[in-house]
């Protein structure tokens, strides 16, 4: 045997079986104390099923919001000075435009990958929120906002408010004629809330509509204070979520006061590591081939003009579709005005919609009279009310969404505006009663259907010598067997050698 080879045998024993890597988690930990929290945060389990991986799309989709979003604030100047455009786009040559125009539309051409990141940002925003609701509807249709996880429905409904307002915040930064007019209409829905409206439009922007501020506050709004609130929000949210442990759907082993699943390392790291990264190359590739938001093609806004066809971003629809249908309503009295048209559809009814959202979960106790805990998930065909108002408010909202391209489809059908307008009023009126009860007639249906949804097993009828009929399942085919793995009980790895006797005088002393 070489010394060598003696020589790092030694170093390799000196190290412990962990190597350089053990040695200076060891060093670490003499100096924090954290190998045992660390330990057990690694064993957490965590309960497997695919809907579980909506949270993570709207957690990996705002990681690639800030990367993507830092880059943009290198080079987006947030002003509203005008400036005459001699940039590398030669249609707008020579025309008057905001800074905060001319730096978007150079973001776009003249800085290297600037396309591909606005792109990206945008994409990532509409994936964003779209996750949220999807994870909000799992979390609504499965129970899971149940005791005792109530705190973490608020704080999600929270995000899902900020994740809107910071998406409108970032749509309106470029300044394009689109993006304007959706501040226009923002700066009406102020002015619209009664009494106090015209000081809010005031004290937002800094004077009458548009002013010289409004960009440069809706930036610190966007880069810094949402979404410091937003990270703020979603740290509560997980650190929830470890403490309570995540729900499970019943099945084999499961119960109420167990968690069946992988542990954390390495099963959920891998897993979800690996899907950060399918969502951040699912973003770049449609940042790469699918175009969004080309705002060189809509011009810089100016108030004088809106063209066809402009629809905000999709999380915004509900309230334009609310605003174009809502009748021409307003009430004048004691010299004030209110302007029922915005109040109602831009005002009221979002803060009916969210009102609603956070209080659901003191609403179902109040009206089930059910206090106890709950780790198990709902099937959503066993809770059919709860199912099919969640379907009602749902449809209802997809209605105000359609409607806001009414002149898209009068274009596209060739009708008469006003028709597509009152039809539209009368399927947003007509949804929920409508879907409700199909919602709840098929929960019944599926509910009285043995193993509905599954494959059917069949009866082997046979005739005995006395002529009964009698009918046996036929035996189970290979693949109509659960394919759900035998839950084993974790072993305790970690023992604490010296329980803590309390001493009479109340104190006690703890192991550094
Ligand atoms: C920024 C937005 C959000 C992020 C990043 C996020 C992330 C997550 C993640 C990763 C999980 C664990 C996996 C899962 O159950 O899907 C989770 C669970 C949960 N989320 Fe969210 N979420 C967000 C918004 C919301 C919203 C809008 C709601 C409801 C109003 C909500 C309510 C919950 C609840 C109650 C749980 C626990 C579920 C359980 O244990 O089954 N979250 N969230």
């Amino acid at each position: 045997m070489s010394d060598a080879a003696v020589t790092k045998r030694t170093r390799r024993a000196a190290l412990g079986p962990y190597g350089q890597v053990g040695k200076a988690l060891g060093e670490l930990d003499d100096r924090l104390g954290v190998a045992k929290g660390g330990r057990s945060f690694l064993d957490k389990i965590f309960p497997d099923h695919w809907s579980f991986m909506l949270g993570e799309i709207a957690l990996y989709s705002f990681v690639v919001l800030l990367a993507t979003g830092v880059f943009l604030s290198l080079y987006y100047i947030p002003s509203q000075a005008i400036v005459t455009y001699h940039g590398s786009y030669l249609p707008l040559d020579g025309q008057r435009v905001t800074q905060a125009y001319a730096s978007s539309v150079d973001l776009s051409f003249a800085v290297r990958a600037g396309l591909l990141m606005r792109q990206m940002h945008h994409w990532a925003c509409d994936i964003f929120v779209g996750s949220i609701v999807i994870h909000m509807a799992r979390v609504f249709f499965t129970g899971a906002f149940r005791k005792p996880r109530e705190l973490n429905w608020t704080i999600g409904t929270t995000l899902l408010t900020l994740a809107i307002v910071n998406g409108f915040l970032g749509y309106s930064l470029p300044d394009d004629l689109v993006s304007g007019t959706g501040i226009r209409i923002a700066y009406s829905i102020i002015l619209s809330v009664p009494l106090v409206g015209s000081y809010l439009g005031f004290l937002v922007f800094g004077g009458n509509f548009p002013g010289t501020v409004v960009l440069e506050r809706f930036y610190i709004l966007h880069v810094l204070i949402v979404p410091g609130i937003i990270i703020a929000l979603v740290t509560a949210h997980m650190v929830l979520l470890v403490r309570q442990k995540h729900t499970q759907f019943p099945g084999e082993g499961r119960t109420e006061d167990n968690v069946v699943g992988g542990p954390m390392f390495p099963v959920f790291m891998a897993k979800t590591t690996g899907f950060m990264l399918i969502v951040t190359g699912v973003t770049a590739l449609l940042g790469a081939f699918a175009q969004i938001n080309p705002i060189w093609q809509f011009g810089p806004y100016d108030a004088s003009r809106i063209s066809y066809a402009v629809q905000p971003d999709w999380y915004m629809g509900f309230l334009d579709g609310a605003l174009r249908i809502f009748p021409s309503w307003s009430f004048h009295s004691f010299g004030y005005t209110i302007p029922l048209e915005v109040t109602i559809p831009a005002v009221v009814f979002p803060g009916l919609v969210f009102g609603l959202a956070y209080m659901w979960p003191a609403l179902e106790r109040l009206v089930t009279k059910d206090h106890a805990m709950h780790n198990l998930l709902d099937h959503p065909s066993n809770r059919p009310k709860r199912t099919a108002a969640g379907v009602a408010v749902l449809a209802n909202l997809s209605m105000l969404f359609i409607a806001s391209s009414t002149d898209v489809i009068a274009n596209f059908f060739h009708l008469p505006l006003n028709t597509v307008l009152w039809s539209m009023r009368i399927l947003v009126l007509l949804s929920p009663f409508v879907a409700y009860p199909i919602a709840y007639r098929i929960c019944k249906e599926l509910q009285a259907t043995k193993g509905g949804g599954k494959r059917k097993t069949a009866n082997v009828v046979s005739r005995t010598t006395e002529g009964e009929y009698v009918a046996t399942p036929a035996p189970v085919y290979v693949d109509d067997m659960k394919d759900e793995l035998h839950p084993m009980q974790v072993p305790t790895f970690i023992t604490d050698p010296t329980p803590e006797e309390p001493d009479d005088t109340g104190v006690r002393t703890v192991e550094r």
